[in-house]
C-alpha cells in the first residue's frame, strides 16, 4: 500500500509517497505566496494551501496505481489562525506562526490574566505567534468577523476539513494553541471564556495516529484516488518531523533548520513547565515534548543570499569555511529577523550584524549568519539543560540540515552529536508514518519509527572547536540584552 505525507510548510507545500515499507517513491513540492500587509505580520491564502495539495497529490501520484492509496497525513505549521463562517467560507486570510501583530493581547494574557495561571490551564505561557493572542486581536480589532466565526481551524486541519469534511485537529498541534489543557489531551474550558468562544467551534480532538475520516466522494474522484483512503489526524509539523527523525519516546533530540529553527525534545510523560520560555505540548506519538522555536533559522540564511549578497549558490558560499575558521569569527549575527519566540518572547527583536571591521569579509558574514541562527538554537539547549534535561546527540532536519557546514556548527556549539538521517523530509515523512499507524500497516507510532527511520552519519563535535565556541556563545547571550532596550526604539 502507498501513504501520502503532506507537509503544509510555510513557502511551499511539500507532499511524500511512501510504500508501507518507508521506502520514499516520490516527492513533489509547490511554492505559495505568503504575505507581509504590514512590518512584523504574516498571513497566507487557505485557498492557496488546499489547490497546491489538490495539484501537487495529483502530480505525485501520477506514476503509481493510485487504487494502492490507503492513507494520508498531514504535518503542519502550527497555531496558524484559520476561521471560517456558516457556509464555511474562509473569513480572513489565515494569521501564521510567525506575525507579531498580537503584542497587545499578548501581554495582557501574560500579564493579567497572568502567566501562572496560563500554565495551570495549558502548561504553557503566551507567545505573540499562538492563537488564543490572535483569535483575541480578530476579537478586538475585527468584530464584525469575530462575530461570523463558527469553526477555528489550525492550518493543517483546513487540508483534513477539505478532504474528508471532518471538523477536526490532532493534540500536538492543538497544544499550541493556547486553549488545550496540554496535560489532559482537552479543551481547557476556563481558557475558551477567556477568548470568548465555545467549544462548538473548536475541532474534534484526535491523537496524530487516529483516523478522522475518509476521502469526499467529490475530492476522491477529483484525486482519481479510492473513497476508501483514510485521513489521519495528523500533526503540527514539529511533532511530525520528530515522527519522520525517529525522535519518540523520551529524551530525544531533533533539530529542525526550516523557515523556524527548533529544538524538540520527547518525554514519555508530563510534568509542570518549570521554565516556560520553551514549550510544553502534547507528542504525536502520544506522549510529550518540551521544544524551543526560534522564528527565523535556514530563513535567515535564504534571506541573506537571496536578498542581500544574490546568489543562488549556498553551498559555494560555504566552501570557504575552513575548520579553523569555526569558533574563530569576529562577526555575530543575531537571527531575530521576525522578532524572536524562545527564549526571548520578543517581537519587536530584530536582526543585528556586530563585530565587523575593515578587514570582515562576505565569509565572515556568511559564516556568522549560520552561527547565529546555531546561537539562537542553544538558547534553547540551555532551557533545557536547567531544567536537567541533558540529550547527547541530536536529529536533525529541515533545508538547513542539507549544508554539512551548517550541521558540524551546530553539533559543535551544541557540543552534541548530531545523527544524520536517511530521509531528511522530517513533516513530510512523519505524515505518511502517522498515515501508516492510522492504516494499521505499524502497531504504534514509536515501531514505525524505530523499523523505519535509519542513521546514516553522524557529525561528532570536534573538543577544540566546542571550546572556541563555548566562548564564543557566552558572548552571544550578552548581546540581546545590550540591544532590547534598542529594538522597542526602533
Ligand atoms: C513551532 C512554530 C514553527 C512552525 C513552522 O512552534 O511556530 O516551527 O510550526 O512551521
Amino acid at each position: 500500500m502507498y501513504y501520502i505525507g503532506v507537509d503544509l510548510g510555510t513557502s511551499a507545500v511539500k507532499l511524500l509517497l511512501m510504500e508501507g515499507s518507508g521506502r520514499i517513491v516520490n516527492i513533489v513540492s509547490r511554492e505559495y505566496p505568503l504575505y507581509f500587509p504590514h512590518p512584523g505580520w504574516s498571513e497566507q491564502e487557505p485557498r492557496d494551501w488546499w489547490t497546491n495539495v489538490v495539484e501537487g497529490i495529483k502530480e505525485l501520484t501520477s506514476g503509481c496505481d493510485r487504487s494502492q492509496v490507503a492513507g494520508i497525513g498531514c504535518g503542519g505549521q502550527m497555531h496558524g489562525l484559520v476561521i471560517l463562517d456558516e457556509n464555511d467560507e474562509v473569513i480572513r486570510p489565515a494569521i501564521l506562526w510567525n506575525d507579531g501583530r498580537t503584542q497587545k493581547e499578548t501581554d495582557y494574557l501574560n500579564n493579567e490574566i497572568g502567566k501562572d495561571k496560563l500554565v495551570e490551564l495549558t502548561a504553557n505561557i503566551a507567545f505573540a505567534g499562538f492563537t488564543a493572542p490572535k483569535i483575541l486581536w480578530v476579537k478586538n480589532n475585527e468584530p464584525e468577523n469575530f462575530k461570523r466565526i463558527r469553526k477555528i481551524m489550525l492550518p493543517k486541519d483546513y487540508l483534513a476539513y477539505k478532504l474528508s469534511g471532518c471538523f477536526c485537529t490532532d493534540v500536538s498541534d492543538a497544544s499550541g494553541m493556547l486553549l488545550l489543557d496540554v496535560k489532559n489531551r482537552c479543551w481547557s474550558k476556563e481558557m475558551l471564556d477567556i477568548c470568548g468562544i465555545s467549544e462548538e467551534q473548536m475541532p474534534k480532538l484526535f491523537e496524530s495516529y487516529e483516523v478522522v475520516g475518509t476521502l469526499k466522494k467529490d475530492i476522491a474522484e477529483e484525486l482519481g484516488l479510492p473513497e476508501t483512503v483514510k485521513i489521519a489526524a495528523g500533526a503540527g509539523d514539529n511533532a511530525a518531523a520528530a515522527v519522520g527523525t525517529g525522535t519518540v519516546g523520551d529524551g530525544r533530540c531533533n533539530i529542525s533548520l526550516g523557515t523556524s529553527g527548533t529544538v524538540f525534545i520527547s518525554s514519555s510523560h508530563f510534568e509542570k513547565n518549570d521554565n516556560p520560555a520553551i514549550h510544553l505540548f502534547d507528542h504525536a506519538d502520544g506522549t510529550y515534548h518540551l521544544m524551543g522555536c526560534m522564528l527565523s533559522a535556514a530563513s535567515c540564511n535564504k534571506w541573506w543570499m537571496d536578498e542581500i549578497i544574490s546568489t543562488k549558490d549556498y553551498s559555494g558560499e560555504q566552501k570557504g569555511i575552513t575548520d579553523e575558521m569555526l569558533g574563530n569569527n569576529h562577526v555575530y549575527f543575531l537571527p531575530y529577523l521576525m522578532g524572536e519566540r524562545s527564549p526571548h518572547n520578543n517581537p519587536s527583536a530584530r536582526g543585528a550584524f556586530i563585530g565587523m571591521s575593515m578587514d570582515s569579509t562576505r565569509t565572515d558574514m556568511t559564516q556568522a549568519v549560520l552561527e547565529g541562527v546555531a546561537f539562537g538554537l542553544r538558547d534553547s539547549v540551555e532551557v533545557a539543560r536547567k531544567l536537567g534535561i541533558r540529550p547527547e546527540r541530536t536529529k536533525i532536519c529541515g533545508g538547513g540540515a542539507k549544508s554539512p557546514l551548517w550541521k558540524k556548527i551546530i553539533a559543535n556549539v551544541m557540543n552534541m552529536k548530531v545523527d544524520v538521517i536517511e530521509s531528511e523530509e522530517g513533516p513530510g515523512y512523519g505524515g505518511a508514518i502517522l498515515a501508516a499507524v492510522a492504516c494499521g500497516e505499524y502497531a504504534s507510532v514509536e515501531e514505525a519509527a524505530s523499523m523505519l527511520v535509519k542513521v546514516i552519519d553522524t557529525v561528532e563535535p570536534d573538543p577544540a572547536i566546542a571550546a572556541r565556541y563555548e566562548e564564543q556563545y557566552r558572548k552571544f547571550v550578552k548581546m540581546y540584552p545590550a540591544l532590547k532596550d534598542t529594538y522597542s526604539e526602533i
